[in-house]
């Protein structure tokens, strides 16, 4: 508490208290290893998800779009960019990895981007701009324990290990998530900025979240 409270009095955006972001988005305006947005939830053992997001970036190198830690699983759900031997993007469940290669992943454009896991299958699917990746295997079996959700940097291990060569330089907005894999139309919507049910992990709308860094709150730019 005598830390939210130190906290609150330096920046005004470090609040926990969730917030609702609409027409918001988050600034990640420079390279570190330490400035990240923590987002927690309640929810604590996933038998599905589904992430959905909406970034802006110049960067060509490796970065992480969304890092998912879990104590038994640094790479317990992440989505990144990979540049090379193919370049795509990049989707991590219980610590194992796929790639989507050839999506129209192009900079100084904003992307709406979501995926969608199950542990039943293990299968994962990404979501660009309105087209799909196809369904590729990734890992089987649920997600559990004490989350800890980081935008900007990625976690190589559990709320840590953080490389600035991995972090986020642009912007993030319509940050959800939910516990299921959603239907496809509530996707499509979410693509075209019309009306979908908000997450039920994470809800932009409603958003419990800690600043550490410089990391701005400002008008979002997305286009409507
Ligand atoms: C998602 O969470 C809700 C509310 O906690 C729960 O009722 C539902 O069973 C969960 N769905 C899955 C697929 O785990």
């Amino acid at each position: 508490m005598k830390f939210l409270l130190v906290c609150l009095a330096l920046l005004p955006v470090c609040a926990a208290r969730p917030q609702d972001l609409r027409y918001k988005m988050f600034t990640f305006p420079q390279e570190t290893n330490t400035d990240r947005v923590t987002l927690t939830t309640e929810k604590q053992d996933f038998g599905a998800a589904t992430v959905c997001l909406r970034s802006f970036t110049d960067l060509t190198r490796t970065h992480v779009l969304f890092s998912l830690a879990t104590p038994s699983h640094a790479d317990g759900l992440v989505l990144f960019w990979w540049p090379t031997g193919p370049a795509g993007l990049s989707l991590y469940a219980r610590n194992s990895g796929i790639r989507f290669p050839g999506l129209d992943y192009t900079v100084n454009t904003w992307h709406s981007m979501c995926f969608t896991w199950d542990a039943v299958s293990g299968v994962g699917q990404l979501w660009l701009d309105g087209r799909h990746s196809v369904r590729r295997y990734i890992s089987s079996g649920h997600i559990s324990g004490t989350i800890i959700i980081t935008l900007g940097q990625d976690q190589d291990s559990y709320g840590g290990g953080f490389d600035a060569g991995q972090s986020l330089v642009g912007m993030l907005t319509d940050v959800h998530m939910w516990n299921e894999t959603i239907p496809r139309q509530e996707i499509m919507n979410f693509m075209e900025k019309k009306f979908f049910t908000p997450g039920n992990v994470l809800n932009w709308r409603d958003l419990e979240f800690r600043v550490t860094g410089r990391v701005l709150v400002e008008d979002s730019q997305f286009p409507l």
